[in-house]
């Protein structure tokens, strides 16, 4: 299968992480705490009890990090800041043993030739600002657009993309809309008005990094899906037409088109964001690329309880069905309402029950899983979708968070008592597929 699977020279081949799932070191050199800090200390929030104060030790371990990323031969390495290490509350002073930790990482990264991809956002707001409001305060968004110009200034020349924010759907939905994520709110009209604060400070931040001159390609990565009904039936049609609209559409309208989707927007009512004179135009900045993370469709079922999908090709270790060609539907339809700029792919893997056997990771699944990807990605590129680069989710193992470490994402399996790195079966296959697209 994979030899049929000829991506264009140019073609940016990455490993993407966090930094709330990786880095650990809480409180290490300064280091403010954040909502995620916050939230995983509370009992009952993650689902093994755990917590991200040391994580994946990639704090101390970045060198053998990224040592081991130039042994998987790949291009590019996405990962987030985290805030409250370069600002500890979120405001005032920054932290120079924060920035300093992330100017060693680039270093390291640029020893290596493999270029980096920052993501301002991953989740973990400083939680100084949490306690003044967090995202529901519109407040956040100017300091974010401040936090977002001093990294611009400071690594813009280094570093090849800056994303604003990461999925921003779950911020609003999962952290204020069912309690899952941190913040651990529940209430549909403050994950509403959530929603519209992220893509305000989205718009701000790339206004600040523009005006600060930086040379990295400015952009925001969003999770998304195509929507199918489960039926014919009017009710699972209109059902599967309003998520599509209240999640895809919400964040990918404003952006591109200057303003929420009507069919979200009337069904929203009473619950409608609060918008000022002028936000419109703030959002609708333009961006350089736009970063698509996709793990699986969303299966519309109005029914109680609603039909699952058959899933033909199985579900993951999260229990998420495994349906490439949705990468290829949901590119193509995108292409079709939006003028796209260039797109990465800035995530796509799957959890496995993996464990090492006699030194080793028998990820077949995995393996099978993101070649399949791949082809839908390619059958897309070859309708006309211009994408420019694919990052496996994830490098590591790591803090899946409300899952905490029970669900493995990585390519390298993580022993967490030892911090032994061994890299499975899907790691020396991506190797060796990105040495075959080298050689052409
Ligand atoms: C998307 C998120 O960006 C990432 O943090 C998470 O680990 C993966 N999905 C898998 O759930």
């Amino acid at each position: 299968m994979t030899d049929q699977l000829q991506f264009p020279p140019s073609f940016t081949w990455g490993v993407a992480t966090s930094a709330f799932q990786i880095e650990g070191g809480a409180s290490a050199d300064g280091k403010g705490p954040s909502i995620w800090d916050t939230f995983s200390h509370t009992p009952g929030k993650i689902i093994d009890g755990s917590n991200g104060d040391i994580a994946c030790d990639h704090y101390h371990r970045f060198p053998e990090d990224v040592a081991l990323m130039a042994s998987l031969h790949v291009d590019a390495y996405r990962f987030s800041m985290a805030w409250s290490r370069v600002q500890p509350t979120g405001k005032g002073a920054w932290n120079e043993a924060g920035f300093g930790f992330y100017e060693k990482l680039l270093d390291e990264l640029d020893s290596k030739n493999i270029a980096a991809h920052v993501t301002l956002y991953h989740w973990d707001l400083p939680q100084g600002l949490q306690d003044e409001g967090g995202w529901l305060n519109r407040d956040t968004a100017y300091r974010f657009a401040e936090y977002a110009a001093e990294v611009a200034r400071r690594f813009g020349s280094r570093v090849k993309t800056i994303s604003t924010h990461n999925e921003p759907w779950c911020t609003a939905n999962l952290g204020y809309g069912n309690a899952q994520f941190a913040p651990g709110v529940a209430d549909l009209q403050q994950s509403i008005q959530v929603s519209h604060h992220l893509l305000l400070s989205h718009g701000l931040a790339i206004k600040a990094m523009r005006a600060v001159g930086s040379a990295a390609q400015l952009g925001i990565v969003l999770n998304q899906w195509t929507s199918d009904p489960a039926t014919d039936s009017q009710a699972d049609r209109d059902l599967a037409a309003f998520e599509y609209s209240r999640s895809v559409e919400w964040f990918m309208d404003p952006i591109f088109k200057g303003h929420y989707p009507e069919l979200a927007l009337r069904a929203h009512g009473a619950n409608a964001p609060a918008v000022q004179d002028g936000d419109f135009d703030i959002i609708r900045q333009p961006i350089d690329f736009l970063g698509v993370n996709y793990y699986f469709r969303h299966y519309a079922s109005a029914e109680t309880p609603p039909r699952q999908p058959e899933a033909k090709l199985g579900k993951t270790d999260m229990g998420w069905e495994i349906y490439p060609q949705g990468l290829t539907e949901l590119l193509v339809k995108l292409h079709g309402q939006y003028q796209l700029p260039p797109i990465y792919i800035t995530e796509n893997g799957m959890a496995n029950p993996d464990q090492v056997v006699a030194g080793q990771v028998m990820d077949t699944q995995r393996i099978d899983f993101v070649q399949r990807h791949l082809a839908a990605l390619l059958e897309a590129m070859r309708q006309g979708v211009n994408v420019q680069g694919y990052f496996l989710w994830s490098l590591l193992d790591n803090f899946e968070w409300n899952s905490g470490y029970a669900k493995r994402f990585g390519i390298v399996h993580v022993d967490y008592a030892t911090q032994q790195r061994t890299p499975k079966a899907s790691a020396l296959w991506y190797r060796e597929f990105i040495d075959g697209q080298r050689r052409g």
